[in-house]
């Protein structure tokens, strides 16, 4: 079949870590570009129900503060770990541009949560290619905390919004070079060409 060069970008999409992100900014127009390109994702009825709360400059050392915040506030001390709470704290700023990714409910009610969810989700993808495909890094967070009630107060969002996670994008460093792993399709696959679902002879 002919190659595509859809297949590249899919295929050489990586996460890739704020840790391994130059600190360079990132123009405006690209930032919008990613964000314009996310709401042209499916969307069940029409709801658009993603939101992008968009932090960069001095505005990330604020939101690093309210992840810290809201970790040592929400976090069961079993479970709390001093390493978690830095890099919380470190990873905002590491980052030049960080998208808090939201999935604000329709407020009809006529489309199930699960398929809100998966709107959002098609969204943030639309972005992570529409990074690559321009050689821009960008991982995909989602810490404990991003579920919790005091998380969405901090951020001035909805009781009802669910935060679906953190959305780092930066530059890669010159070195970086991640191997992607998949498990081949046609193990997660079972193809059906005659009728044989519900036909018992
Ligand atoms: C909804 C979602 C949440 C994620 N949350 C995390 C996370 O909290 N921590 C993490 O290390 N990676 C997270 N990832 C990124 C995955 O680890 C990454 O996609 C996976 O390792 C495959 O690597 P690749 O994206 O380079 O192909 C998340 C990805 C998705 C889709």
């Amino acid at each position: 079949m002919q190659h595509h060069p859809i297949t590249d970008v899919i295929r050489q999409r990586r996460s890739v870590k704020p840790a391994l992100m130059r600190p360079d900014p990132i123009p405006r127009e690209t930032i919008e570009l990613l964000l314009e390109n996310a709401v042209w994702a499916p969307t069940h009825g029409l709801t658009e129900p993603w939101r992008f709360l968009v932090f960069e400059g001095e505005s990330r050392r604020e939101l690093a503060g309210i992840l810290q915040e809201v970790y040592r506030t929400t976090t069961p001390e079993a479970s709390f770990r001093p390493e978690k709470l830095e890099k919380l704290g470190r990873n905002p700023l590491l980052a030049p541009v960080v998208i808090v990714i939201v999935m604000q409910p329709d407020p009809t009610g006529k489309i199930p949560p699960t398929e809100e969810v998966a709107a959002v989700a098609c969204a943030v993808q639309n972005m992570h290619l529409t990074a690559a495909a321009i050689g821009l890094g960008a991982f995909w967070s989602s810490p404990a905390l991003i579920y919790t009630d005091t998380l969405r107060g901090r951020l001035g969002l909805d009781q009802t919004d669910h935060c679906l996670g953190l959305f780092y994008l930066g530059w890669p460093k010159d070195d970086v070079a991640l191997e992607g792993r998949r498990t081949p399709a046609h193990q997660k696959c079972s193809w059906h060409s005659d009728q044989t679902i519900g036909h018992h002879s």
